[in-house]
């Protein structure tokens, strides 16, 4: 049986946070429930050693299937408790930093290959890219260990149980489990770590970690415009709301200039075509729809291409009417059609020239950046 115990009951005080680092969110989850996954599936059972006081919230975050004892004052002292949790017929057990969020399930596996291999002692390391010096309390240099020969060490480190349980029957209190074991005289093997494995210790670990779990390449950003001449008689409708007292415009919609270039923008990112093939001659029953109805359409075809809202601005280029006013209203109009994306509205003159600048009517150009 091959177990693992994460350590999670440090308080994270360089990261500086009201709350235990474990129970920080990096993305849509907590950095204990990103340590879990990760190694759930190189393992049989996971002990999570949590702070004192937090333990039912990591329980009900973590599930059933494991356990969670209390931590102790140091990591060692957590490690111990942990170790106390698993049963005597473990034969590996895999030591694991809460902070160490995103090593991978990859990165288990080769510290347990290693293990059935024949090592006691298996610990993941990245080679040293800047000088390191070893300093005295006075403040000087005693020496200066050879770069090549030095590795940034990682966890998860394995063992087989026997050996761990023997090495921590000392109490003393050491910044990994491998060290321990090596001082009772074992032979402790480094294979390559990964930089995914990095320990967030600050915020802009943080930062980076984030790096490796977004994945840039699935943003796409699209353009949309729109224009509409003003027709007597007409109410105007413009960015989800209704503008009394000022003239409408031409056409067989509300003639929505901001919703409509919102929409194209959104399809511009999602490559699903454009407002005339969506909603155009093929589909009569858009033909007289309004503006919001058409950004909550064009919300779920997005949404059915896989595709969710980072956010869209749309800049409203005409004499009238004045947006400034309104533009709260318009904004929450517009978002709540969207559910709820972040929208900005802008709205500018063109000094009497060109575009809307002659006073014929209404123009947007509208921005989307979605991602899938
Ligand atoms: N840890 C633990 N028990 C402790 C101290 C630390 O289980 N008494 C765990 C932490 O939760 C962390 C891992 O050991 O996942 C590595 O420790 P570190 O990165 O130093 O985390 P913290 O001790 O929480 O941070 P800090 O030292 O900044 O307070
Ligand atoms: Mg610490």
């Amino acid at each position: 049986m091959i177990a693992a115990i994460i350590a999670a009951a440090g308080s994270g005080e360089r990261f500086g946070a009201s709350i235990p680092k474990a129970l920080i969110h990096l993305g849509d989850k907590t950095l204990i429930e990103h340590a879990i996954s990760n190694i759930a599936p190189a393992v049989q059972q996971i002990v999570v050693t949590a702070p004192t006081g937090y333990e039912d919230q990591i329980r009900a975050l973590v599930g059933d299937e494991i356990t969670v004892v209390t931590g102790g004052a140091t990591r060692s002292e957590s490690v111990r408790l942990g170790l106390a949790a698993l049963p005597p017929e473990t034969e590996f057990v895999l030591v694991h930093d809460a902070a160490r969020a995103l090593a991978s399930k990859t990165l288990a596996h080769s510290v347990i290959e290693a293990l059935r291999n024949g090592d006691v002692a298996v610990i993941p390391g990245m080679p040293e890219v800047d000088t390191v010096k070893v300093v005295d309390t006075q403040g000087f240099v005693v020496s200066t260990p050879e770069r090549a020969s030095l590795r940034k060490v990682q966890t998860p480190q394995g063992f087989t149980f026997a050996v761990l349980k023997s090495a921590h029957q000392v109490a003393a209190d050491a910044t990994d489990d491998a060290v321990l074991v090596a001082n009772a005289g074992h032979k402790v093997r480094i294979i390559a770590g990964e930089e995914r494995a990095l320990k967030i210790t600050t915020p802009s670990d943080l930062a980076t970690a984030m790096t490796f779990i977004g994945d840039a390449k699935s943003f796409r950003t699209g353009v949309g415009t729109d224009a509409h001449a003003f027709g007597e008689g007409r109410e105007l409708w413009l960015a989800g709301l209704s503008w009394p007292g000022e003239v409408g415009v031409d056409g067989h919609s509300d003639g929505d200039v901001a919703a409509h270039a919102i929409c194209d923008a959104l399809f511009a990112a999602t490559g699903t075509g454009d407002l005339g093939s969506n909603f155009g001659t093929s589909r009569p029953e858009y033909a007289g729809a309004s503006g919001t109805q058409l950004l909550q359409e064009t919300l779920k075809i997005i949404t059915q291409a896989g595709y969710s809202i980072s956010n869209v601005t749309v800049q409203i280029i005409g004499n009238r009417p004045r947006i400034g006013a309104r533009r709260a209203e318009a904004i929450a109009a517009i978002s709540s059609a969207l559910g709820g994306a972040p929208v900005s509205i802008l709205a500018t003159t063109t000094d009497g020239m060109g575009l809307t600048g002659e006073g014929k009517g209404i123009a947007a150009i509208a921005s989307a950046l979605v991602f899938k």
